[in-house]
């Protein structure tokens, strides 16, 4: 399959959909590189994300998230690019990403989340407190329709293994 080159995939869904895994799977696949949000803000800020929250609030978190897919779409493409799961939901965000690239929304079940982030509170400070079913619930309720709007593909990954989400992307690419 020939591939073009010149294009970004970015991937957006709330947190445990995969957007990481996939992402670093796929862009081996296709010979694209790999670039994480969080890992990104992380390298700059030179700390983890639960750092940052605490030191620095998540408003801030949030401005560095607008400035990194800023500095993205003045940048060269061919990448492969893992999102926040709040990354679209910040005004104007959306908009910037689809001017970034292909936007990809990993839909996932709540209990396939479920699955995915138990015990993932220590590196999620959006998890730490509370029952996770619940916050599951209600954050999609609200992020679910925002990711939908903001996504070109939309991928039900449930039942999906990586090969078969790595086809679907291998095929946004090829020419
Ligand atoms: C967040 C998701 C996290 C990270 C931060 C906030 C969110 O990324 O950006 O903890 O608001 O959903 P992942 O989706 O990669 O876990």
């Amino acid at each position: 399959m020939k591939i073009n080159k010149n294009r970004n995939i970015i991937l957006i869904g709330y947190m445990g959909s995969g957007k990481s895994t996939v992402g670093r799977k796929a862009a081996k696949a296709v010979e694209y590189n790999f670039l994480d949000t969080d890992a990104l803000i992380e390298q700059e800020e030179g700390m983890s994300i639960t750092k940052l929250f605490e030191e620095k609030g998540e408003p801030y978190f949030r401005e560095k998230e607008t400035e990194v897919i800023r500095r993205l779409i003045e940048g060269p493409k061919g990448n492969i690019i893992a999102t926040g799961g709040g990354l679209p939901m910040k005004e104007g965000n959306a908009e910037l990403l689809k001017e970034l690239g292909t936007v990809i929304y990993l839909k996932a079940e709540t209990e396939t989340l479920m699955k995915r982030l138990s015990g993932s509170g220590d590196s999620r400070p959006l998890l730490q407190n509370g029952d996770l079913r619940n916050k599951i619930e209600t954050m999609l309720a609200i992020r679910g329709p925002v990711y939908e709007a903001t996504a070109d593909l939309i991928l039900q990954t449930d039942n999906m293994s990586f090969y078969e989400i790595i086809c679907q992307i291998e095929k946004l690419l090829s020419v």
